[in-house]
């Protein structure tokens, strides 16, 4: 039973990736650990409560980069990211990017929701924007620094994209999808 679902998710991220063969060539599911407990809010892995994950910056920077650029490859039809709830059973965690020392992944934590967010406003969440302020790098993940830390994604309602009768017809929500940035797994 696991392991057909382990492999429904592998195929799963091997079809959604199959659009778009080379950018996101480390989509991949993962188990998750717990369902709950996790705060949409931002949380940086600072001891005591979290354990600092040692990732460099610019590798923080440059997956926020890298996902911006990837929802603007089409610059009529910015790409979403969709986590529907069928797929993912227990709050799934999949990875979005890794970037030497960091990783993104992205955590369903709205178990009936079926969520889909701009690549767009996940890069924001990661790293402050484009062109970042001071306060907008210390309200995104990116302002843990080296700690690594989770944020729901911050969803930019007014985008236009949001508001085409494809996502508003679809029933898909804003809400529900967390990112964090961990340290990357260790190459074996
Ligand atoms: C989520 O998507 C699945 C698969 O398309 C669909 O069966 C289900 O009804 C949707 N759920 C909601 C709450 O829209
Ligand atoms: C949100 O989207 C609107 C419409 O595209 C844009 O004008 C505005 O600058 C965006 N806000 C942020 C904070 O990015």
């Amino acid at each position: 039973m696991a392991i057909s679902r382990s492999l429904r998710l592998l195929i799963l991220a091997i079809t959604g990736s199959s659009a778009a063969p080379r950018v996101l060539p480390r989509v991949l599911p993962r188990a998750s650990e717990i369902c709950y407990g996790e705060s949409m809010s931002l949380f940086c892995y600072k001891e005591p409560n979290g354990t600092p994950q040692n990732v460099d910056v610019a590798d923080v920077k440059y997956i926020g980069a890298y996902l911006r650029h990837y929802g603007r490859q089409n610059p009529n039809k910015p790409a979403f990211y969709t986590m529907l709830a069928p797929d993912t059973p227990d709050c799934a965690e999949w990875g979005l990017y890794t970037r030497g020392s960091a990783q993104a992944l992205a955590k369903h934590i709205g178990e009936k929701t079926n969520t889909s967010v701009l690549y767009e406003d996940i890069a924001n969440t990661i790293d402050g924007g484009e062109s970042p302020t001071d306060a907008s790098k210390a309200a995104a993940i990116i302002g843990c620094l080296s700690d690594g830390g989770s944020l729901g994604v911050l969803t930019n309602a007014s985008n236009p994209a949001y508001h085409t009768t494809d996502y508003t017809s679809s029933g898909y929500t804003l809400s529900g999808i967390l990112v964090k940035i961990v340290a990357a797994a260790p190459v074996s």
